[in-house]
């Protein structure tokens, strides 16, 4: 039996930070390097520090960076040392090898090489000139800075991210050398800093000599210790306070790093939808925060999204506005459990009988059409069974989108072939909105790509929009022999 091979794009998260109106900008020199598959290797390896843009040049979100880029190079040029940054045509074929070695799954996507390419991360800063240069400078810097008096304590703590600092009698020894591992590990991902004073930093008590490292954040119990300092244990303590007994998705850009977080983690995910302006609010979020706290630690993750935020993961579970409130769970191998409608005090017992494995899995699909009878046949996730593997026959399946531009083009073809097909019964041509259904996922290799910018795609298939863009580049489609 040769199985069918389904190629598809499906949704991602597109993170586009604050973009800048850009100046037409007449420069004769260029700062931005310009590498290829020819000189990559040997530049990169010659420098401590470098910045890689990989591009295509049909991409649109490129065009705009690049201006930016360029701004950003021109005044990083002339830092001591300078800062270098460089750009990769990732399009051009001779350059291909180089990008996937990279793992670039969309344009642009911006690395940062250190130590001659020894240590590869991934550019998390802002796209518009200044805040390039700011978030460079920062990553081109120690990673750890020494707080030396309150005015540093203050400039480094704020009320929206986290900061890790190291507490230490003295900056030496294993334990300093190991929280300065932690700190160049996750340097793209967190702040860091050190100090010998303990009574420099809020919230903080002078009877605290360490060495201890402790993190401080916008949420919760607002700062944790660890005493552990073996780096694994260290980094594995970071990851897991970072995140919020309930991550908060709404307009606030400042709980984006949050989500990205939440959807990055390995657990499965918990998310409560419901209208934060509504009376109810309180009562959910206080419920649902009793029920997260007992779940800590136990391989699930809690997210509570207002509704005005949500529209983006309401099309992409098939959530209507009418279900709301509701509380979603999807496990890792994107299985999702949905109550609808549901009240405060409904929360912790659905959450338990989900954990005991007495919840049905929710699949979304489109209502199975009453007549179905025009050449092309429409498959939905409830007649999904029935129609490609219990019928019989040879179905060729498209998976469309209803925004996708090549399905259209694909349309009439389609209809087409359905025609000339009509009178084979040995023969179904179908097609399914991939957005609207489920689609069984151990028969397709339903595979996301994207022609995007910059994208995060979600383990386990949850997303949840940002600020999102949908993109599908393409697909193809092969018969399907049954028998
Ligand atoms: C790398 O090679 C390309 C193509 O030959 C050239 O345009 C570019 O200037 C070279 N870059 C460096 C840093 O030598
Ligand atoms: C430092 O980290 C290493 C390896 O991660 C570990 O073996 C060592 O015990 C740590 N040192 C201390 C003092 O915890
Ligand atoms: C949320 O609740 C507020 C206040 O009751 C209401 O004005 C608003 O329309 C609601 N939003 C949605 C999307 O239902
Ligand atoms: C499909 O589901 C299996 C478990 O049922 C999971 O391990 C796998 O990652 C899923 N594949 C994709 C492409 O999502």
């Amino acid at each position: 039996m040769a199985l069918s091979k389904v190629w598809m794009s499906l949704f991602l998260i597109v993170i586009t930070l604050a973009g800048s109106i850009c100046e037409e900008e007449s420069e004769s020199k260029e700062f931005v390097v310009t590498l290829d598959h020819s000189n990559f290797t040997d530049f990169v390896a010659k420098h401590k520090f470098v910045v890689v843009e990989f591009y295509a040049p049909w991409c649109g979100h490129c065009k705009k960076l690049a201006p930016e880029y360029e701004k950003a190079a021109a005044i990083l040029s002339k830092d001591d040392p300078p800062v270098v940054l460089a750009k990769v045509d990732a399009n051009e074929e001779k350059n291909k090898p180089l990008a996937s070695e990279y793992e670039i799954q969309g344009f642009p996507t911006v690395k940062i090489l250190r130590y001659g390419g020894s240590v590869v991360q991934d550019y998390k800063g802002p796209r518009e000139a200044d805040g390039i240069v700011t978030y460079l400078k920062k990553q081109s810097g120690p990673a750890s800075n020494e707080i030396k008096s309150h005015e540093d304590a203050t400039s480094v703590i704020d009320d929206n991210k986290i900061l890790v600092v190291g507490i230490f009698p003295e900056f030496s020894g294993e334990q300093f050398e190991n929280f300065t591992t932690l700190a160049e590990r996750l340097r793209s991902d967190y702040e860091f800093g050190h100090t010998l004073d303990a009574k420099l930093l809020p919230r903080g008590d002078a009877s605290v000599a360490g060495p201890i490292v402790r993190l401080f954040k916008p949420f919760d119990e607002l700062f944790v210790d660890f005493k552990d300092f073996d780096v694994d244990a260290l980094v594995k303590s970071v990851e897991e306070t970072s995140i919020p007994t309930v991550t908060i998705f709404n307009k606030d850009p400042k709980n984006h790093p949050f989500v990205v977080k939440f959807f990055n983690s390995p657990n499965s995910k918990a998310m409560l939808f419901l209208n934060f302006s509504s009376e109810h609010h309180d009562a959910f979020r206080s419920k649902y925060h009793v029920v997260s706290e007992q779940f800590k630690g136990k391989g699930l993750s809690f997210l509570m999204g207002d509704i005005e935020a949500s529209q983006g993961a309401f099309q992409y579970f098939g959530i209507k506005d009418d279900q709301v409130p509701l509380i979603i769970i999807q496990t890792n191998d994107g299985k999702k459990y949905l109550k609808p409608n549901v009240e405060p005090d409904q929360i912790a017992a659905w959450v338990k009988d989900f954990t005991d494995g007495n919840v049905q899995p929710y699949k979304k699909s489109e209502p199975i059409p009453e007549a179905n009878d025009e050449p092309v046949k429409v498959v939905v996730a409830d007649n999904f069974q029935d129609i490609v593997f219990n019928s019989g026959k040879n179905v060729l399946l498209e998976f469309y989108a209803p925004w996708c531009g090549h399905c259209k083009k694909l349309a009439p073809i389609l209809d087409e072939v359905a025609v000339s097909f009509e009178s084979d019964p040995d023969v179904i041509i179908a097609k399914i909105d991939a957005t609207a259904n489920d689609i069984p996922n151990e028969t397709f290799d339903v595979k996301e790509s994207c022609c995007g910018c910059r994208t995060r795609i979600k383990k386990g298939g949850a997303v949840i929009m940002v600020e999102h863009h949908h993109y599908i580049c393409g697909m193809s489609f092969r018969e399907k022999k049954k028998g």
